[in-house]
């Protein structure tokens, strides 16, 4: 949860910001954890709780680690999609499905695919979470994956599972519901009978789905305006789609609480929440 002291946002560069997006057409909005931190999903470098403090992501977040210990890193991030489930999107969630709304009823001038093509904003996240779903908002790019989605180890087939229900009295994303989630083992795929089922997460090491990161990469390169939120900037290639937007011309606001790797290069910086700042960019 991110309890960040957040600084005024000066007036004249919100009104500045704001013209841009009542003018964009083809926006961008690229998110990462601090989008959902308002939400009650810690961020990843945020003050680490439960199992984040005992384990390093590494231990956690590759495929190595699921394959020396398939058990703790099910029972963690069935733990992390039962408590995501938990939680509601904030304003900030709210406020880009309304920006979306808004430019799906701009009537479409035909121009060309060359020219940009219709306008309409397009969402690429980082995030594993489906609040900007639940938020109403379509999502072009999920480039890390989903909480939600399940494939076998082996053969790549997806898979459902059930995350099953909190016991009364357990709070989702509490230690307790984490100890319960550590009797989970990952069950074996129903198609190739061998693998065990793993998260649809991309791990460290691994590559980005790439029609994810195509699709997200093409909007950019034909983007008016690109908005990137709750990000450190740090984790890659991720953290360079915002140098995409700035190579096509268009202008790049960073909505952070804090300084990140990309606030040099960006050329508006809003400092505060998404939850502060993105209704205040929209409405
Ligand atoms: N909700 C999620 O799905 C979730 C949560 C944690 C981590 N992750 C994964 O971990 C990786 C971490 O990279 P990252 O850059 O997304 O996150 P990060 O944890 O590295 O950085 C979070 C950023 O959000 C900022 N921030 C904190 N509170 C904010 C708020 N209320 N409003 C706006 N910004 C705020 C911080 O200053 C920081 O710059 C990603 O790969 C992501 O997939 C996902
Ligand atoms: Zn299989």
């Amino acid at each position: 949860m991110s309890e960040i002291p957040t600084p005024a946002v000066d007036p004249g560069l919100l009104a500045e910001v704001r013209e841009l997006v009542a003018a964009a057409r083809r926006p961008v909005v690229l998110s990462g954890a601090g989008m959902s931190a308002e939400s009650g999903i810690p961020t990843f470098r945020d003050a680490q709780t439960g199992l984040w403090e005992r384990f390093s992501a590494e231990q956690l977040a590759t495929e190595e680690a699921f394959l020396a210990d398939p058990k703790l890193v099910w029972s963690w991030y069935r733990w992390r999609a039962r408590m995501v489930r938990a939680r509601q999107p904030n304003p900030g969630h709210e406020a880009v499905a309304r920006w979306q709304q808004r430019l799906d009823s701009v009537p479409d001038d035909g121009s060309s695919p060359e020219a940009g093509g219709a306008p309409g904003l397009v969402v690429a996240t980082q995030n594993v979470d489906d609040l900007h779903e639940r938020a109403g908002t379509r999502v072009l790019s999920h480039l890390h994956g989903s909480l939600f989605e399940f494939r076998c180890v082996l053969c790549s087939t997806p898979a459902d599972v059930d995350l099953g229900e909190l016991d009364q009295g357990v709070e989702a994303g509490s230690e307790e519901d984490l100890e319960a989630q550590r009797l989970h083992t990952p069950p074996r795929c129903e198609v190739c009978g061998e693998g065990r089922l793993r998260p649809g997460i991309v791990w460290f090491g691994e590559m980005l789905p790439p029609a994810a990161w195509d699709r997200a990469y093409d909007a950019l390169e034909r983007c008016d305006l690109c908005v990137v939120v709750g990000t450190s900037g740090l984790v890659q290639p991720a953290a360079s789609l915002p140098l995409v937007a700035l190579g096509a011309g268009a202008p790049v606001v960073e909505v952070n609480p804090d300084q990140t790797e990309l606030t040099d290069a960006v050329t508006h910086v809003l400092r505060g929440t998404a939850g502060q700042v993105l209704p205040a960019l929209v409405d």
